[in-house]
């Protein structure tokens, strides 16, 4: 067996930044430099609680035996309302405590704040803003930047979405913590 920090089965898309993050089999992987190339790390599982698991646990359970439970969607701040103007499209990279980061594509559209994940929905690159536009450059798709829907291909489904909102001077994204 591989002591390798990273996995060997991982995504075969190739990253093409740092802190590019792809969901590929169930699992979330972030890109980062390993000399000089680009690698994704060994990936994070992604568990979606099933309601035996989020039951509280019982009087008979014993720590030693209590389940742990997966993360739970929670409030995240991303950014100070002030960092983000009216109309003003901008990606915020969230870093977790080991310097990871996980973008997150945020606008201030005339309603209101939307909030979008930047991995593109043809094959997961990294979707970047330009001139309000966002464009993933892998293959040249774009995408609205108030919707999330895809305008030009070979992407057709909308960027993940996430509920966002402002509290205090905060601008407040609620995903699960990573
Ligand atoms: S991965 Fe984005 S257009 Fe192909």
């Amino acid at each position: 067996m591989s002591n390798s920090a990273f996995a060997a089965n991982g995504p075969t898309l190739k990253p093409t930044k740092v802190g590019q993050v792809i969901i590929w089999r169930n699992k979330k992987y972030t890109s980062m430099k390993s000399g000089k190339s680009l690698i994704w790390d060994k990936g994070v599982e992604i568990v979606i609680p099933s309601p035996s698991q989020s039951a509280s646990p019982t009087a008979s359970q014993t720590p030693s035996s209590a389940p742990v439970l997966p993360a739970q969607a929670k409030d995240i701040r991303i950014a100070a309302s002030s960092e983000l103007g009216s109309g003003e499209t901008k990606i915020f990279m969230l870093k977790d405590k080991y310097g990871r980061g996980k973008p997150y594509i945020l606008t201030r559209t005339q309603s209101g704040l939307v909030a979008f994940d930047n991995v593109c929905t043809h094959e997961g690159c990294g979707v970047e803003v330009e001139n309000k536009h966002l464009i993933c450059k892998c293959h040249n798709s774009t995408f609205d930047n108030n919707s999330g829907k895809a305008l030009s291909g070979p992407a057709f489904a909308p960027l993940k979405s996430y509920p966002v909102k402002e509290v205090n001077g905060e601008i407040l994204v609620f995903d699960f913590p990573w």
